[in-house]
Order: structure tokens, then C-alpha cells, then sequence
């Protein structure tokens, strides 16, 4: 498999920022694990689908295929623009706690990574944890509560708090810090300044 940089960290943290711009300045293909659990959940609420039930949603999440490149989509059916609606920003937390969703797309996940020959840059909140336990380069992303919130704009802070804390205390693949990630504090600091830390990171790391 080709260089994978995985990133997680807590909504508003700056992942999908800072994944796109190190992809861009590597040259490298960019997952964003988020928007997957997005669109499972966009497509669990147009068809019906009860997002607590592990059974419905896993047989849902097997049979449709969820790309995010060259746009977020579920069975060719471009979804990009209902995925941060309130009602999936409830919902997104229910099926991401899912264990059968997410064997479904961390399958997809890994299946992405396998066919990327560029270098991956991957990110969510069990990339460094689950689904590439040997990544290349493994970073945990914090930043304040009011700072994400911020960053979140079309998002109440009550909501992101509401989402960090389910996300961080489900049964299933919580996020939580790989012991050997390491942190970046993104408070305050330019995404310029942190992709250069990052490049320097990654240097040293494929040198050895
Ligand atoms: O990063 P985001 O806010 O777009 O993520 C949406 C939701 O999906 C979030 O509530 C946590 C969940 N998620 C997850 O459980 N595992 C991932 N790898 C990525 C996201």
C-alpha cells in the first residue's frame, strides 16, 4: 500500500481542512470518512430507514455503493449537498454508533486505500485507530470547543458538543487518541503553518 497519512480528532477539529490542503500540496488522494457516514445517513432518511437499528442499516449500507470521489455519492447520485442538514447532523451520530455500518465502510475505506497509487491522506475519528492501525503517519487533531463551533458555523455549539460526546463514548470504535498519534493543537494557527509541521512530520517519519 502507498504512503497513508491518517488524521482524527473531534468535530470542528480541522481534519477535512487540513487533509485537503496536505493532499493538494502531496499530490496525494483525499478520504473524507465523514461524509461517507454522511451519506449512508442522507440515504437511511429518504428511504425510511430506522438509523437505530444495526439490521436495517447494515443490510441498507451493504447493498449501495457510497464513493466520495470526484464528489460525495451514493449509487452514482450525487449527495454533497444534503449532507450537512440539521436533521443528518442529528441523525449522522445513531448510525455512525452502528457496528454493522461501520464494518460496511470501513470495507470501503480500506477498498479506497488499496486502489489509491498517489498516497492517501484519511480522515475521521478510527483512522488511526481502526482502520489503518499501520499508517504511515498518524495525527490527533484538537482545538477549543469554541473555536470548532466557530469553524462549524451553520452548527450550534450545542450540537457539536452533543456529537463529540456520542461519538466519543459509543461501544463501537470510539474516537480516542492512538497512543503513538501524534497531537496538533489547531487553535489559533494557519492551515499553511500546520500542513508545513505535517510535510516536516512526514519526512522525518519515511527517512527511517
Ligand atoms: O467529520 P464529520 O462531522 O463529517 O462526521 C460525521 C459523523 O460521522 C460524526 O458524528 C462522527 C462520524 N464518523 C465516525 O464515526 N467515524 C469516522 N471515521 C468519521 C465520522
Amino acid at each position: 500500500m502507498s504512503t497513508v497519512i491518517a488524521i482524527d480528532g473531534p468535530a470542528g477539529s480541522g481534519k477535512s481542512t487540513l487533509a485537503r490542503a496536505l493532499a493538494e500540496r502531496l499530490g496525494y488522494d483525499v478520504l473524507d470518512t465523514g461524509a461517507m457516514y454522511r451519506a449512508l445517513t442522507v440515504e437511511c432518511l429518504r428511504r425510511g430507514v430506522d438509523v437505530t437499528s444495526n439490521e436495517d442499516v447494515s443490510r441498507l449500507a451493504r447493498s449501495i455503493v457510497v464513493t466520495t470521489l470526484p464528489e460525495v455519492s451514493v449509487d452514482g447520485h450525487s449527495v454533497g449537498h444534503l449532507l450537512r442538514t440539521p436533521e443528518v447532523n442529528v441523525a449522522v451520530s445513531s448510525v455512525a454508533a452502528l457496528p454493522g455500518a461501520r464494518e460496511a465502510m470501513v470495507a470501503a475505506q480500506r477498498a479506497q486505500a488499496a486502489a489509491s497509487t498517489r498516497g492517501l491522506v484519511a480522515e475521521g475519528r478510527d483512522l488511526t485507530t481502526v482502520v489503518f492501525p499501520d499508517a504511515t503517519l498518524k495525527i490527533f487533531l484538537t482545538a477549543s470547543l469554541d473555536e470548532r463551533a466557530r469553524r462549524r458555523g451553520d452548527e450550534s455549539r450545542d450540537s457539536v458538543a452533543r456529537r463529540d460526546h456520542l461519538d466519543s463514548t459509543r461501544a463501537a470504535s470510539p474516537l480516542t487518541q492512538a497512543p503513538d498519534a501524534r497531537v496538533l493543537d489547531t487553535t489559533g494557527r494557519s492551515v499553511a503553518d500546520l500542513v508545513e509541521e505535517v510535510v516536516e512530520w512526514l519526512a522525518n517519519t519515511t527517512s527511517h
